[in-house]
């Protein structure tokens, strides 16, 4: 089941002026159509590679082997990154970890996540919190030079070193990172570590479907061929579908549409608690691609939608305030869930008092469903865009598509904004002044 869009309240006739006019969306279809061709080429070229990995597959047996390879007594894997190498796998774990989608009889190890987090308790907690002789490692870098991770990295490698010696540690490190270059590459070759590749052409924020992320959701034993699945029909409905009909170039379009007439700010505000880190994710997707100083055509910009996750319905009782009075810079993007797979009715304790009876006999799907409609409603009363995507349930297939689905919208965002929506010159100026004042040489 593909990624669905209901637009309605971020058009004129919901919130009048604010909103988009029909003949403004019309106008956008010619150029989300150059989008698309622009991006084609980059497809077609294999300049740009996220489109194909979920068809594709990547290391899909190699990952197998390599996860049936660790000795039996690994119950944990400490899974190492930051940012883009890290934000997909915890997204999707957190989203789909225990229900259905995992493989029947899979080995099912317990993620653990680091790197992205260098306060001395953060990584105390990590260190305390495994059992280093049945813990295992992945470190993922794609550059094999990123401060954070890879420090992390030598202080839990040196754990895992005292709790099984030399020999076993080195069976129990599998590195993910360029094929070629980089420290970490230099490291794992020396030290002799099982290791995956990351696409030269697959940037962090867009690796989730490569071995970048699913190794670790392997590991979890989640059923990683129904998320390439998902994503993989997303894409292919992105290439056939009419712009006007398109879910990612609407997203996109319509996001663009509004960006330029000053809605600055972009809520994505998942209505399911498991979905609270694709909030996370998204965010660094749109920050990190979209956030530029200067254009393709080398112009100063300073251009960027800031991005914004939120969560219901806890947010509701505390950014919806803001959202519904405060200033009118804001699109809010509901992500809802149709069916959960399970579900309570809701008893009836005190049926002679109304405050707690009116309820009584209804089910927490509803109440959550409820909850996403009132907010749009209220939302659009008060003349604020706000849009709604929407997935089936809390599938591999539909998490797949999602991921796709907003992948390819940010692309396409940065086409319609004319900046290069893969590069990340602001955070590169980040971790080049890092390793400045850490003294690394050279530098
Ligand atoms: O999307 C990106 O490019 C970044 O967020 C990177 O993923 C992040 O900086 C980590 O980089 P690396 O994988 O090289 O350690």
């Amino acid at each position: 089941m593909p990624l669905r869009y209901d637009f309605l309240n971020m058009m004129r006739n919901r919130v009048g002026a604010e909103g988009v006019s029909p003949e403004e969306l019309q106008a956008l279809a010619g150029r989300l159509e150059l989008a698309r061709r622009a991006l084609a080429a980059r497809k077609a070229d294999a300049s740009l590679g996220f489109f194909d990995v979920p068809k594709r597959q990547p290391s899909r047996d190699a990952m197998r082997t390599l996860l049936a390879k660790l000795d039996k007594e690994v119950e944990t894997l400490v899974v190492i990154g930051i940012g883009g190498s890290l934000l997909g796998a915890q997204a999707v774990h957190q989203a789909l970890d225990g229900l259905e989608t995992m493989r029947r009889g899979a080995r099912r190890l317990r993620l653990v996540f680091a790197g992205d987090a260098t306060d001395p308790r953060a990584v105390a907690d990590v260190i305390e919190g495994v059992d280093w002789k049945r813990a295992a490692l992945n470190i993922i870098s794609k550059s094999g030079d990123t401060i954070e991770p890879m420090a992390v990295f030598t202080l839990l490698r040196a754990e895992l070193l005292k709790a099984v010696g030399k020999k076993k540690a080195a069976s129990r490190v599998i590195a993910t990172t360029d094929p070629e270059k980089g420290t970490l590459r230099q490291i794992a070759d020396r030290e002799g570590y099982a290791t995956l590749p990351v696409p030269g052409n697959v940037g962090g924020r867009f690796s989730v479907f490569t071995e970048v992320g699913m190794f670790p959701l392997l590991a979890a034993g989640l059923n990683i061929d129904e998320l390439w699945k998902g994503a993989a029909a997303e894409d292919a409905a992105f290439w056939k579908t009419a712009p006007l009909r398109n879910v990612p170039m609407l997203y996109a379009g319509l996001q663009y549409l509004l960006l330029r007439k000053g809605k600055t700010v972009s809520v994505l505000m998942p209505y399911a608690k498991r979905l609270t880190l694709v909030g996370q994710w998204y965010r660094q997707l749109w920050a990190e691609s979209l956030g530029k100083k200067i254009d393709r055509k080398r112009q100063r910009v300073h251009a960027g939608p800031t991005p914004v996750a939120a969560v219901g319905p806890a947010d509701q009782h505390s950014q919806m305030q803001l959202y519904n009075e405060g200033p009118f810079d804001k699109i809010v993007s509901f992500l809802e869930v149709d069916g959960f797979g399970t579900d309570q009715r809701l008893p009836e304790p005190w049926p002679d008092i109304e405050g707690a009876s009116y309820f009584a006999g209804h089910t927490m799907k509803e109440i959550v469903h409820v909850e996403r409609q009132a907010s749009a409603e209220a939302l659009a009363e008060n003349r604020r865009p706000n849009g709604t995507l929407a997935v089936a349930d809390l599938s591999g297939k539909s998490v797949g598509s999602l991921l796709q689905g907003l992948m390819l919208a940010t692309a396409v965002a940065g086409e319609l904004m004319d900046v290069n929506a893969f590069d990340q010159p602001g955070v590169e100026a980040g971790k080049q002044a890092m390793v400045r004042l850490m003294g690394r040489k050279g530098h």
